[in-house]
């Protein structure tokens, strides 16, 4: 009786330990965030117009490529990454890809009004503005002509690393992604752009788990009030690619690591088995 009683106050204070530890500390820390859902509810998109490529073509090459390059198209950058950071505080991506990596409704919305569909307005207070200039005043119908003109030229696939390329390495580095060879060095310092640095992102699939970088990146104010970092409006597949390529390069072995889970509880299911057996030896000795 006197051990039920010592058991019993051991697994409550064990429990409200566990409780403070853990369920209650992590809620704490980390409010709950909805999970992304790809549908960008909070931003205005189009009216469903249907774009035509052609007029797109027109467009683009008349309004984007004095800041971007478009290499799979013929329009090469018109300047060195340092002297176009040094012109808009960062490097303007390449466009070549934006129809696949892009949501269509965000592509819509960015080139309509940057700040406001990479929630990132309270960055350009007090005369500061967006590099990009807002499009807002173009026919809807001319907008959605260049989102299908972009939709038109974007490859059909891209591996990992390319679309963390294009969709994020304006602003972040990935030394560890090729051993410090400095080609998956960032293009730009955004420090003086943006008000703080974007952080090397070789290791931080180790920090972050995998559900906070796909909230994460869809929306950064959900998790950072007030950060620095805009909404990058990747689509599902596109922001899985750039994941897949943050663990590939942060934590290459744990496909090994997971594959070896069975093969591990089995040794330790044989080694119980034996220290069963070795006790039952020894007790039979003491009875
Ligand atoms: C004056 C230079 C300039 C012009 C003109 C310009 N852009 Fe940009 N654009 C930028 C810069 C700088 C960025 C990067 C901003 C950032 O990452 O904060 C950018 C980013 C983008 C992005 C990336 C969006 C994202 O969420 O990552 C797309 C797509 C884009 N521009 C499309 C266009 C299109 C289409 C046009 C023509 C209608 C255009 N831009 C005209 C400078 C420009
Ligand atoms: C225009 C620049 C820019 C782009 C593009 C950008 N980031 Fe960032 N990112 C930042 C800045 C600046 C910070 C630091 C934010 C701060 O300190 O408030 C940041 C922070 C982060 C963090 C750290 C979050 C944390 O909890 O500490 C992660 C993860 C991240 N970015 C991932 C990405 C990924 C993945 C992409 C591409 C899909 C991307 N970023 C694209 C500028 C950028």
């Amino acid at each position: 009786m006197r051990e039920l009683k010592i058991l019993g106050i051991l697994v409550i204070f064990t429990g409200v330990l566990y409780w403070g530890v853990e369920p209650f500390a992590h809620h704490q820390m980390h409010p709950h965030v909805d999970a992304p859902d790809y549908q960008f509810k909070d931003i205005k998109g189009l009216d469903g117009q249907t774009g035509d490529a052609t007029n797109g073509a027109t467009l683009v090459q008349a309004n984007c490529i004095a800041c971007h390059s478009i290499k799979s198209a013929n329009f090469p950058p018109l300047m060195d990454n340092a002297t176009s950071a040094a012109s808009y505080g960062v490097v303007p991506p390449d466009l070549g890809s934006s129809g696949l990596i892009y949501d269509e409704k965000y592509l819509a919305a960015f080139i309509q009004d940057p700040a406001t569909a990479t929630n990132t307005k309270h960055k350009f207070v007090d005369g500061a503005v967006h590099p990009m200039p807002s499009y807002s005043w173009m026919p809807p119908q001319d907008i959605a002509d260049m989102v299908a003109y972009l939709k038109s030229i974007a490859p059909k696939k891209l591996s990992n690393k390319e679309v963390f390329a294009d969709a994020c390495q304006r602003c972040h580095s990935m030394k560890y992604g090729d051993f410090y060879g400095g080609s998956m060095k960032a293009f730009s310092d955004v420090s003086k752009y943006m008000g703080s640095s974007a952080p090397d992102l070789s290791q931080l699939i180790r920090s972050r788990n995998k559900e906070y970088l796909h909230e994460f990146i869809n929306n950064p104010q959900k998790h950072l009030k007030g950060t620095a970092m805009p909404r990058v409006g990747l689509t599902k597949a596109a922001e899985e690619q750039v994941i897949a390529y943050m663990e590939n390069v942060g934590d290459s072995k744990k496909p090994q690591r997971d594959s070896l889970a069975w093969p591990f509880l089995a040794y330790l299911l044989v080694f119980a088995i034996f220290a069963w057996a070795w006790k039952i030896k020894i007790w039979k000795e003491v009875h």
